[in-house]
């Protein structure tokens, strides 16, 4: 979860601004005397103050890291409690469910693409891989309703193998290359974490296990130990990389799917690097969490224009606004182009 990170209190030593503080503390503005006498006492009274402002801004700072301790360790436990709803409770897994995992970075979006152009024969009707391929654990987050979705579902997760749902569904895990995996993750970290620190620093975390998703030697070793498990079945990036085609037909006998043989091209042509990354949008998770949070694309810039109220606000609502209008800032002379003569709402263009 992203946190606020508090900037550092002020030290109240330092040096040249001190200097250049107090220095613009001692010479009052003229204009100061000639405020009105409730904001010239105001004014007085926090030039007193100043002083001791860093005092202040450092037990605010602690009070401030002592609530996002404590906010950190309720969100944990609030996650944690509904994601054992959701297993234990809300999950009802069907026999043709499929498991997407991965530790991330390692090929996760490019295995749920495959898997779901071959369950849907190379469709592209679709707003966001997330819309047909939800991500398991996140529903603990975003309260997703897994019985919409038909049949066969494709659930996206990251979970090491202790803690995936064991039912009798399918799982097909994917590992990368570690080395390939910490420097996307990096990238990743710096793209869409806002992450500072150097290739190095995040290297040493990740040899840790201190990333997002912990420790990428526990998560394969541990699903690698499952690979004969007979509802697992165990692809590396890499192989992908070398010979698509091949890990189709390996994924189409595991999941015993029928595709008719003038499909596959599609399919193939769909799963490619270059066609996935002129459509990055539909994969991206920074557009997933947006569209979770109800962002609607291509609304940031929307008309441009004068009056567009017209079309919106009713009459009652426009005479509203305009009596409060007229009570506050209207009787200090400012006015606005109402732009009136903008097109009725019907008559724009979209
Ligand atoms: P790079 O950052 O090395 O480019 P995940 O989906 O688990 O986050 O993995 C992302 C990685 O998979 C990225 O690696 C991305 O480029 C790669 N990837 C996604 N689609 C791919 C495709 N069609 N072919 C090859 N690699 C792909």
């Amino acid at each position: 979860m992203p946190k606020n990170i508090p900037s550092k209190p002020l030290s109240g030593r330092e040096g040249p601004a001190e200097g250049r503080d107090s220095g613009h503390l001692r010479r009052e503005p003229r204009f100061v005397k000639d405020l009105p006498k409730g904001l010239l006492i105001k004014v007085r009274i926090w030039r007193l103050l100043f002083p001791f402002r860093w005092i202040l801004s450092t037990w605010l700072w602690l009070i401030s890291q002592i609530l996002q301790g404590c906010s950190g360790v309720l969100w944990c436990l609030h996650v944690a409690i509904d994601y054992a709803r959701l297993l234990c409770l809300d999950y009802t897994a069907r026999p043709d469910d499929v498991f997407v995992c991965t530790y991330p970075r390692s090929g996760t979006t490019w295995l749920q693409m495959i898997v779901y152009q071959l369950t849907t024969q190379g469709s592209m009707d679709f707003r966001h891989i997330a819309d047909v391929s939800p991500w398991f654990e996140r529903a603990a987050l975003n309260k997703r309703n897994f019985d919409a979705l038909p049949s066969p579902r494709i659930f996206k997760s990251h979970l090491p193998h202790i803690w995936i749902p064991k039912r009798r569904c399918r799982y097909i895990y994917l590992a990368r290359n570690g080395k390939d995996v910490a420097v996307s993750f990096y990238s990743f970290y710096k793209s869409h974490f806002r992450y500072k620190g150097t290739f190095q620093r995040f290297f040493a975390r990740f040899m840790w296990g201190t990333v997002v998703w912990g420790s990428w030697f526990y998560h394969v070793s541990h699903w690698w130990r499952h690979r004969n498990d007979p509802n697992v079945l165990f692809l590396k990036y890499e192989d992908l990389v070398r010979d698509l085609e091949g890990a189709l037909h390996k994924i189409i006998d595991f999941c015993e799917l029928e595709i008719p043989a003038e499909r596959l091209p599609v399919i193939l042509h769909n799963c490619s690097f270059s066609f996935m990354k002129e459509h990055e949008e539909k994969f991206d998770f920074a557009t997933e969490y947006m569209l979770e949070q109800g962002f609607t694309p291509g609304t940031f810039l929307r008309r441009g224009r004068i009056g567009d109220w017209s079309g919106e606000l009713s009459d009652q609502e426009a005479a509203r606004f305009q009596r409060k209008f007229d009570h506050t800032v209207g009787k200090l002379g400012l006015s606005f182009d109402d732009g009136c003569d903008a097109p009725p709402r019907d008559q724009h263009q979209e």
